[in-house]
């Protein structure tokens, strides 16, 4: 499936260097198709020109946030919702580009465009359509010819989501990282949040991706604009198109514990399994020998960080730089 990836963006002075930053990941991903919501009256030729250099696949849209819903000044005031006519605009686009009875498989991930994004993250799954709570590494091990596999089984895998994944965020909700509470049958149970756990999702925008199918479906799901409270926008969505029962946790399950790989160590002849919760490099025991296929044991593939806004104060009011340089 292609993954479409929704940023929206707005004019300040490090978004050319957000974008670029972004788009760099973006580039070592393949089946990829950003679409870029310019929160502006027009499209505007930086980021028509920073689109077409990159040479991605792309679609570039733009959607102007109603004033009475913009901040002002410096006051970030959690109420006033982020992107989301932007993300809006886009989720519009995809029903009106991918008809219903479309069979062009699709995932639909929202990225800010000041995130930090693994590229495991993007990581197509070998055996399609399981996550890892549906079976057990076990039955991987012996049943699978292909080391590769088990490999690529053991990261998280946005594009094998089947409604809608999960995933654990750092640096959000004044923690290290929140992440979905994950039962050992793999089921999402709840959130493991300090900022209200209640909330029917409670997950960051950048903590979940939806399956294009399911967005075609429930055609009238979007972001609520109005009253929805801070950390209540990704519940504005979700509860439109899933139950806490269809969510699929990605990111090895969200919990070490159940990322089980076996170790094997030398014993006499042949090799001993010892169960273990690996962090160095995973030994897998194929063909009768053992066999490193990866070392990620990593949870947390993205971060919500924020760039600190540069100092421009010796530009002073008339602007000491050449005000024709693009940065
Ligand atoms: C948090 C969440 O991670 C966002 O997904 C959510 O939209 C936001 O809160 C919210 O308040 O609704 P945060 O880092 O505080 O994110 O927000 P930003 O990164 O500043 O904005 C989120 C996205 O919207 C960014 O891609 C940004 O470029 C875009 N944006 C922001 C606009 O398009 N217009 C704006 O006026 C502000
Ligand atoms: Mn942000």
């Amino acid at each position: 499936p292609t993954i479409h990836v929704v940023t929206p963006t707005y004019s300040r002075p490090v978004q050319k260097a957000e974008l670029t930053r972004l788009a760099n990941t973006l580039l070592h991903v393949p089946n990829l198709h950003w679409i870029l919501v310019e929160d502006s009256q027009r499209r505007t030729p930086l980021i028509t020109r920073l689109l077409r250099d990159t040479g991605l696949n792309y679609t570039h849209l733009n959607v102007e946030t109603p004033r009475n819903y913009k901040l002002r000044g410096d006051m970030r005031d959690p109420r006033i919702p982020r992107g989301t006519m932007q993300r809006n605009l886009a989720l519009r686009w995809l029903r009106e580009t991918f008809h219903k009875n479309n069979s062009q498989p699709g995932i639909v991930y929202f990225a800010d465009d000041d995130n930090t994004y693994s590229l495991e993250l993007f990581e197509e799954m070998g055996m399609p359509g399981l996550s890892l709570g549906e079976m057990s590494l076990e039955w991987a091990v012996i049943r699978s010819s292909q080391p590769s596999w088990i490999e690529k089984s053991s990261l998280v895998m946005m594009r094998s989501t089947r409604k809608v994944s999960v995933w654990p965020v750092a640096f959000v909700g004044g923690l290290r990282y929140e992440s979905p509470k994950v039962n050992a049958a793999g089921k999402v149970y709840g959130w493991k949040t300090v900022f209200d756990p209640h909330r029917p999702f409670a997950i960051d925008m950048a903590g979940f991706a939806v399956n294009l199918r399911l967005i075609l479906q429930r055609s009238q799901a979007y972001f609520k604009l109005r009253g929805v409270k801070g950390g209540y926008q990704e519940s504005s969505l979700l509860r439109e198109l899933v139950t806490l029962n269809d969510l699929e946790p990605k990111a090895a399950n969200c919990t070490k514990k159940q990322n089980v790989a076996w170790f094997f160590r030398k014993a006499g002849t042949g090799w001993k399994r010892s169960a273990g919760f690996g962090v160095q490099g995973i030994v897998m025991a194929t063909r009768g020998k053992p066999h490193e296929v990866g070392n990620s044991q990593a949870q947390i593939l993205v971060w919500h960080t924020r760039t600190e806004k540069p100092v421009l104060v010796n530009e002073g009011k008339k602007g000491f730089t050449d005000p024709n340089v693009e940065i």
